[in-house]
């Protein structure tokens, strides 16, 4: 069995793209999917990310009881040195592993040119590389770079489904768009087969007239494909970014209050996305 490869995809920065890898990965993964979320992003946001919310959770969990992880190896050392897979694979919680990225990975756009001339091979060498996941896990995300580049084109290349973000402000409306045009023409220039699976609707901004217009709109342009959960302006998932995904538990042990509607959340997109790629099969 084949892993399911999604690559999390705008070419924008700051639009929500590691904070989807980071909750579909974690939630994925509280579903019992073996998950594993590349970083291919040389800020390596979801590494550290990840490394918190491993902190956070008891080892029962998976988590590291306090202990953040230690990334000695990334993807950068896979990819350039030889390291071997494993070694830059890293626990998070029960079912979710990392392979992480710092700076060192912004080495690889000289390091691959250099090694390999034309795109298709370029692409063709990380999917070598990676081929082991597949077969070890059910689900990938790769969360990549905010850029057209080698690195956000091999994670189009590896990956069967894009879960698009659309930001929905007036000047942001286009950055989907122009997204989906650049993976067609990808799917076509690279013989691959690519679909999206949904486009999320990030609603940033407060939710007011004008953002709803905006959803309004969007679903005129991509029609069935936005998702119906609209991922609003969020505190908590605001302060995942700097603590790691918690779950907190009441004295009761219900989860509390702010964890449990994000992390719902992320739930009813994973259900909407699950629903979606039911349309392709024959
Ligand atoms: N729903 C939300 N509400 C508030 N802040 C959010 C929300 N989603 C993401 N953010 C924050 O916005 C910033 C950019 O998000 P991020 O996922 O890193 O974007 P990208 O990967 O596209 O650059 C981060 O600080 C993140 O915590
Ligand atoms: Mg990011």
């Amino acid at each position: 069995m084949k892993a399911k490869t999604y690559v999390i995809g705008n070419f924008k920065g700051g639009v929500g793209k590691s904070t989807a890898a980071q909750m579909l990965g974690f939630r994925s993964a509280q579903k019992g999917r073996k998950t594993c979320i590349i970083d291919l992003d040389m800020q390596g946001n979801t590494s550290d990310v990840c490394s918190l919310t491993h902190m956070n959770f008891s080892s029962e969990e998976g988590g590291g009881d306090n202990e953040g992880l230690n990334f000695e190896n990334t993807v950068a050392d896979v990819l350039m040195n030889e390291a071997p897979l494993e070694s830059a694979i890293y626990q998070v919680v029960n079912n979710l592993d990392i392979i992480p990225a710092n700076i060192a990975f912004e080495m690889y756009d000289d390091w691959i040119k250099e090694n390999y001339n034309s795109s298709i091979d370029q692409f063709k060498y990380m999917e070598r590389v990676f081929a082991p996941l597949f077969e070890m896990y059910d689900v990938i995300y790769l969360d990549v770079p905010p850029s057209i580049s080698v690195y956000s084109k091999s994670a189009m290349y590896l990956a069967d489904w894009a879960i698009v973000i659309l930001q929905t402000q007036v000047k942001s409306m286009r950055n989907a768009m122009q997204y989906l045009e650049y993976m067609e023409f990808f799917t076509e220039e690279f013989d691959t087969t690519l679909q999206v699976a949904g486009i999320i609707p990030f609603m940033l901004e407060a939710s007011d007239a004008v953002d709803k217009e905006m959803y309004e709109n969007a679903k005129e342009i991509y029609g069935n494909h936005l998702l119906k959960t609209i991922v609003l302006k969020n505190a908590r998932l605001k302060r995942y970014d700097g603590s790691g995904i918690t779950m907190e538990k009441t004295t009761k042990g219900r989860l509390k209050q702010w964890d449990r509607k994000s992390h719902e959340l992320f739930d009813s997109i994973l259900e909407e996305l699950d629903e979606h790629e039911t349309w392709y099969e024959e």
